[in-house]
């Protein structure tokens, strides 16, 4: 099949990308580089001997979009495109919804323009708010978003949920990520955050490679076996592979929602260690307060995937730290080395 994916030279989508080529379909990438590197895709192609079609242009420039859809007969979209640092959502919530809601709204119309009536979209755990009950489930509640970053994955979801119901031809995919992390076995591709990490695992592994001084553990009195932060990490190959599952198993029209997760809960402390075993040293850490906005625990129940698509997830925590750490020491600059 032939595969629209925005925002494909990110760390998420140039992963799906690779999973995608190996799986024999044909890929066109549309991103405006805003948090990547071209270099990303250079790499995707460098690991699968396959070629892509790239477009640099940003998913809100309608005349752009509607010409990539005349120009390609395109069978799904996968949507990954938009802006995702929490904190950052908070400082700046118009561009946060201009970019994330306009995007989608300007893809939207040239899909429909041109018949393209099938969407695989990146929502996140993030939409479940503070848990009521664990495991979670695609059945529990959705909203009491805290931030605009996961506010705007909550209006996505209805806005995907309404196109649906306003024309029955649209097959609508809503995956929630949990905690995507880790890299390509090959070191090639990975996550490369611009200054200092917010999320936990790339900070760690920049303490591990010497950039940084010590851990900080945002909290060590939750109520969780530890007591610290816990989380279900998925590593970003497995993620990939469930949006191929996605487009290949799903052939009818409808609004299909999944949890992509291990169903495994680890604290920050259990990541640490993890850590430590893939890069053979102890790493220094420090309890700092609880961080402003986090929750105690989540983690999925992911079965409805394994049921619908026959995905589940493959890879543990230690597989996490390990390729994201020879990610890490392959690309001690990320993309941009000199
Ligand atoms: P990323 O920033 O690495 O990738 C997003 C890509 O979209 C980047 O390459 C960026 O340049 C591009 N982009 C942004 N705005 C664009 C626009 N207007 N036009 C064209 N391209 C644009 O992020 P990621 O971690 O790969 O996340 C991918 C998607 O998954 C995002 O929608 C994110 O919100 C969602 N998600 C991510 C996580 C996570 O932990 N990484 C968790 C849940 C959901
Ligand atoms: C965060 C976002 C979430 C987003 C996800 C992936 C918030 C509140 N949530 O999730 O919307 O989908 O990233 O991008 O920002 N921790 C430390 N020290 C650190 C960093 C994190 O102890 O330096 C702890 C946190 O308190 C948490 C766990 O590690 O318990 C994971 O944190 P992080 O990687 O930032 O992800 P989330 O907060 O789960």
């Amino acid at each position: 099949m032939k595969i629209l994916v925005t925002g494909g030279a990110g760390y998420i989508g140039s992963h799906t990308c690779v999973e995608l080529l190996n799986g024999g379909h044909e890929v066109i990438v549309v991103d405006n580089l805003s948090n990547s590197s071209k270099e990303s895709l250079n790499r995707v192609v460098q690991i699968t001997g396959k070629r892509l079609d790239f477009y640099n242009v940003d998913i809100r420039n309608a005349y752009a979009m509607n010409k990539i859809f005349a120009e390609n007969k395109i069978d799904w979209v996968i949507h990954f495109a938009g802006l995702k640092a929490v904190g950052e959502s908070c400082a700046k919530p118009v561009e946060y919804y201009d970019n994330n809601l306009g995007g989608t709204l300007v893809l939207l119309q040239a899909m429909r323009a041109h018949g393209c009536k099938r969407i695989v979209f990146s929502s996140s755990a993030t939409v479940y708010g503070d848990p009521e009950v664990l495991p979670l489930t695609e059945e529990c509640k959705t909203g009491g978003t805290t931030n605009p970053y996961g506010t705007s994955k909550y209006f996505q979801e209805i806005m995907l949920g309404d196109v649906y119901k306003a024309d029955n031809e649209w097959s609508v995919v809503l995956l929630r990520y949990f905690n995507p992390v880790g890299a390509h076995e090959s070191g090639l591709i990975g996550e490369d955050p611009k200054g200092i990490p917010n999320n936990l695992t790339p900070y760690i592994a920049k303490v591990a490679i010497g950039e940084l001084k010590e851990i900080g553990v945002f909290g060590n009195d939750y109520p969780t076996p530890d007591g610290t932060g816990v989380r279900d990490y998925i590593h970003v190959v497995d993620l990939a592979k469930g949006h191929v599952a996605a487009i290949e198993k799903i052939a009818d029209s409808g609004v299909y929602t999944y949890n992509l997760g291990t169903g495994i809960g680890c604290s920050v402390l259990d990541v640490v260690h993890a850590f430590e075993k893939a890069c053979g040293r102890q790493l220094p850490y420090v309890i700092k307060p609880r961080r402003a906005g986090d929750i105690a625990a989540c983690y999925a129940d992911a079965s409805k995937a394994e049921r619908e698509l026959g995905w589940h997830a493959e890879l543990g925590i230690d597989e996490m730290c390990a390729s994201l750490w020879r990610w890490q020491q392959m690309n001690p600059e990320g993309y941009n080395k000199k």
